[in-house]
């Protein structure tokens, strides 16, 4: 293949990154990758992606092993966006700071384009269903750290003439996805929990409302902002607008399918959590033809099936409270999962 590129993406330990990695491997593209292992799983690692063990934040190193590399798909970050407004601190640095490193690196070693992973949390309070060109209105240090690092990027990029892309996905879920953590990925936390026959926790009442998107389908529209010139300088929603639904339906979904006797445990609601968010996708349609297909319980017992293969697994508390006080979820704060 004469069009063969170089790739670089940072989080390639986890969900998104590892599964883009796959694909592009199959394109039959070079990828290279780092992550420094506070999230995603070793083994999610492509065997044919060259892997380094380095931090975003670590601009020297990451200098070094970007070189000759044409196109960056930047996903290394904590994504807790519940936690970040706890755990502000770990949350931000490896956000912002990160990203900056990142985009230095491409920048000095003249990266084509980047591709940037931001969050839908960008749009915090707007009026659902966000479209990109709503203003940011972000809620919590995780969206607003999400900003910040857009900010940088466009401000950057721009100066030094590098194109640039933003990608907003939202509630992905699939195989791969962390499911023993505590703090983030509602759908593997409710999958692991029922398996091991424990009750899920519901932060509120249970009636926010997300749109979830299988990574299936989610992976081709994101191949497509590093080769259609379309979507440079573009901020792009990728995520389904149907099938919006509340996250007490999405524990009895799960227990429906595990035939799981349901007794959802409603604590106190987390600050800052939008009751409805979800995105257009409009956009992504006339770009793309976006149009995804997995519904949500096929979706679902792929991902049952994948963690009763993995094994089931205690829940690890990775990452200190950095704030503990009467509005810290009590789930975290006593371990209870
Ligand atoms: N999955 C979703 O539904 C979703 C939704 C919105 C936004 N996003 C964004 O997409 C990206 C990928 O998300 P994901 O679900 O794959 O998350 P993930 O946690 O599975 O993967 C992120 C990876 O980044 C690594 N990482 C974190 N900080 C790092 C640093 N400083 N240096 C190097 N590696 C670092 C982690 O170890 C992890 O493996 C993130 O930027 C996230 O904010 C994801």
């Amino acid at each position: 293949m004469d069009n063969k590129k170089v790739f670089f993406i940072s989080g390639v330990a986890g969900f998104l990154g590892s599964h883009l990695a796959d694909r592009l491997i199959e394109l039959n593209h070079k990828v290279i990758g780092c992550d420094n292992l506070i999230g995603g799983y070793e083994d999610n690692i492509p065997d044919k992606v060259e892997f380094h063990n380095v931090d975003c934040n670590n601009f020297e190193q990451m200098s070094l092993i970007m070189k000759n590399v044409d196109i960056v798909y930047h996903c290394a970050a904590t994504a807790y966006e519940g936690l970040s407004v706890f755990s502000p601190h770990i949350i931000t640095q490896n956000i912002v700071t990160a990203s900056t490193g990142i985009i230095t690196a491409s920048i000095s070693n003249n990266v084509k384009r980047f591709i940037m992973c931001s969050s839908m949390a960008r749009y915090g309070t707007n009026p659902v269903p966000f479209t990109e060109d709503m203003t940011a209105k972000p809620q919590d240090p995780y969206g607003i750290g999400k900003l910040a690092s857009e900010d940088i990027l466009r401000c950057l990029a721009d100066v030094h003439g590098m194109e640039w892309v933003i990608a907003v996905p939202h509630n992905i879920i699939g195989v791969r996805q962390k499911y023993d953590d505590p703090y983030r990925n509602v759908a593997s936390i409710f999958i692991n929990l029922m398996l091991q026959n424990k009750q899920p926790y519901i932060y509120g009442d249970g009636n926010q409302k997300r749109c979830f998107s299988f990574i299936s389908d989610d992976i081709d529209p994101l191949i497509e902002m590093a080769f259609n010139n379309n979507c440079v300088k573009e901020i792009i929603n990728i995520g389904p607008d149907d099938e919006f639904i509340t996250i007490n339906e999405l524990a009895e979904t799960i227990a429906k399918i595990l035939n799981f006797d349901l007794n959802i445990q409603y604590t106190q609601g987390r600050p800052q959590e939008v009751t409805f968010a979800n995105c257009s996708a409009d956009k992504a349609r006339q770009l793309f033809d976006y149009n995804p297909k997995v519904k949500l319980e096929e979706g679902l017992k792929e991902m049952i099936q994948w963690i009763k293969k993995r094994g089931i697994k205690e829940f690890k508390y990775h990452l200190d409270l950095e704030i503990k006080n009467n509005k810290t979820p009590k789930t975290w704060s006593k371990k209870l999962f």
